[in-house]
């Protein structure tokens, strides 16, 4: 059914006849996949009034003396890939627009292998060709999207050329206003893949909800051969489980670890095949997957998520999660983090707060830092950059919006650390709003039935003096409500929050999503004197008493962990488009208030909280 079909549908008919997203063509662990990197210098050509779309990708050369052509990738400058073209280049810092990318690359081909290419990345539009021809186009600038390239590959020399756009647009997803540098570019990884004719696309393999030993999940192939065996392997738990794919060369499966691991042992002799991934013990296991010809090896671990009236058990018990919010934002040279070391300093970061918990705001960040995350036992809040507003009731921003989420899903559906699949962040009370989130929050749950679901929200009543009640009508379809409130920032002073009582309409875990308040690093004064670190200091210091007060507390994920690039925040001397709520300055330097989390964390923890 045509996506406009469906919107309407579900206009007309509610959410549910808006039927299930259609499955995600990501390849599936391309860290576990044979590739060439095709990371490193590009050529671009810099288009501002997207003159190339004529015939850039053809990568034209003057073949006379008198020929005539206007541009040449080979005497253009080149750009770093990974990388936003922005911080590279004083003169793009404000850039939006077209900028064209080449890079030539050799390679030989084999016989019966299909390959692709593959993007981490590419803010905002992307169109792809090889060697002249086009592979296809991609909309959205944090999730990862691949094309086959089989038949325009040479044996030999290639060219790739891509067209990049991040000019905002009203109905994309983001729209035109967010708090965050719109850094453009080929902003992740990008690889060709090898893979066979029938290749593993795509698997689910997790402990089935509320379970710590019924593996359940799903393998899909790629490829002409349907009904073959496929095996899923965990050797380190003696597990090996053998089913068949459908004619669409797909297999739904589910077991019972013990049982197999067990094999002719008594019961008694083998508890607990698998051990429980948790953030004191981020227990990862080789898991392989294979079937007619392809194997693929992953790192998963596993554990349980669920929702207990007010409470979040992580693997049956209850949890607290102690968190940060962050952006995808490189330490020290700024623009967008794309590396392991970016990774790991700010994930370094969250862990020295005394953290188990961090919100990837406000789209899903790149793969080094999740699989970071599943390494380092740090649970994660994932969203999509449905931001403030969008175009409601436009059905190809729906269409987006979902297939964000499919991606995010797809690429982090195994990994043991995302706990939480966010749709939305800070989004108005109105009814257009609410039909599309809804449908958003259906779709992640047929997507995946095993995390939960929220989103940030604001629209809180002053339901009588010193209270406030967080009331917004989606919080019927989420599993966990994130609160962002700004108490002695936006409104009132640091101490108000002695008095204040925060409830909610549902009761139903809450995550205090954001709180905080800006202070350049090394600004001093008064604790009532905005934009000093005493000030930031004194908001932290009477909010985390005022969270411990509210019943249905579950967390907390203050905004932010780190200084950060903004065209939203202007003040000169103080933010220079940058915003200044972070515990940490976007030189690494830790302000005041890192120390009064790190302490109240501390005490959280040794309170086994
Ligand atoms: C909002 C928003 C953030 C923003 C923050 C701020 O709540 O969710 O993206 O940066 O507040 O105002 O600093």
């Amino acid at each position: 059914m045509s996506t406009t079909k469906r919107f309407l549908a579900m206009l007309l008919l509610g959410a549910s006849a808006y039927g299930v997203p259609s499955p995600s063509t990501l390849i599936a662990n391309i860290p576990g996949r044979t590739t060439l990197s095709l990371n490193g210098a590009w050529r671009v050509i810099v288009d501002p009034f997207d003159n190339g779309k004529g015939g850039f990708f053809r990568d034209q050369k003057a073949r006379s003396k008198s020929d005539l052509v206007e541009y040449s990738f080979d005497a253009s400058p080149v750009l770093n890939v990974p990388g936003d073209w922005n911080t590279q280049r004083e003169e793009l810092m404000f850039y939006e627009g077209p900028v064209w990318y080449r890079r030539e690359f050799s390679h030989r081909k084999q016989p019966g292998k299909r390959e692709f290419v593959y993007f981490g990345a590419v803010n905002y539009q992307a169109v792809v060709y090889l060697n002249g021809e086009k592979l296809g186009e991609h909309e959205g600038g944090f999730t990862a999207f691949n094309f086959e390239a089989t038949s325009a590959l040479k044996d030999g020399e290639n060219v790739l050329i891509v067209e990049v756009n991040n000019l905002r647009r009203a109905d994309g997803v983001p729209a035109l206003k967010f708090d965050w540098w719109n850094y453009g570019g080929i902003t992740s990884d990008v690889s060709l893949v090898e893979l066979p004719g029938t290749f593993v696309q795509d698997y689910l393999v997790q402990l089935e909800r509320g379970s710590t030993h019924q593996v359940s999940g799903w393998v899909r192939f790629n490829g002409p051969v349907p009904h073959h065996e496929v095996t899923i392997q965990i050797p380190e738990a003696k597990i090996e489980y053998k089913t068949l794919t459908d004619a669409d060369g797909y297999a739904k499966f589910g077991f019972d670890a013990s049982v197999l691991a067990c094999g002719k042992r008594p019961a008694s002799q083998c508890t607990a095949p698998l051990k429980l991934w948790s953030p004191e013990n981020p227990k990862l296991y080789r898991v392989i997957v294979s079937g007619e010809g392809d194997s693929v090896a992953d790192k998963i671990g596993f554990r349980t998520i669920e929702v207990q009236g007010m409470n979040i058990l992580l693997n049956g018990k209850p949890i607290f999660l102690r968190g940060i919010s962050m952006h995808e934002e490189a330490p020290f040279r700024g623009g967008r983090a794309f590396s392991q070391e970016d990774a790991q300093t700010l994930l370094g970061w969250v862990k020295e707060l005394g953290c188990n918990f961090v919100r990837f705001a406000h789209y899903p960040h790149n793969e080094n830092e999740i699989r970071l995350a599943d390494r380092m036992g740090l649970l994660v809040w994932s969203e999509i950059p449905v931001y403030w507003e969008v175009d409601w009731l436009n059905p190809a921003t729906l269409a987006n919006a979902d297939a964000q989420l499919r991606d995010m899903i797809a690429r982090d559906h195994n990994r043991a650390a995302v706990i939480l699949w966010s749709v939305a962040n800070e989004t108005p009370v109105k009814p257009e709003r609410l039909t599309f989130l809804t449908q958003l929050a259906q779709d992640a749950r047929e997507l995946d039935s095993t995390r939960l679901i929220t989103s940030a929200m604001n629209h809180v009543d002053n339901t009588a003096p010193d209270v406030r009640t967080l009331n917004d009508p989606l919080g019927d379809v989420l599993d966990v409500l994130g609160l962002n409130e700004y108490l002695g920032w936006y409104g009132g002073r640091p101490e108000d929050a002695d008095r204040m009582q925060w409830k909610s309409a549902l009761s139903k875990p809450l995550i205090v999503s954001e709180f905080g308040g800006g202070a350049p690093f090394g600004r001093h004064g008064e604790a009532d004197e905005r934009w000093t670190e005493e000030y930031q200091e004194n908001i932290y210091a009477h909010q985390l008493p005022m969270l411990e007060r509210i019943p249905n507390l579950a967390g907390m994920s203050p905004w932010v962990l780190m200084d950060f690039r903004s065209p939203l925040r202007m003040l000169p001397g103080v933010q220079d488009y940058h915003n200044r709520k972070g515990v940490i300055s976007d030189q690494g330097q830790r302000k005041m208030a890192f120390y009064t989390l790190q302490k109240f964390y501390k005490k959280m923890a040794d309170a086994g909280k």
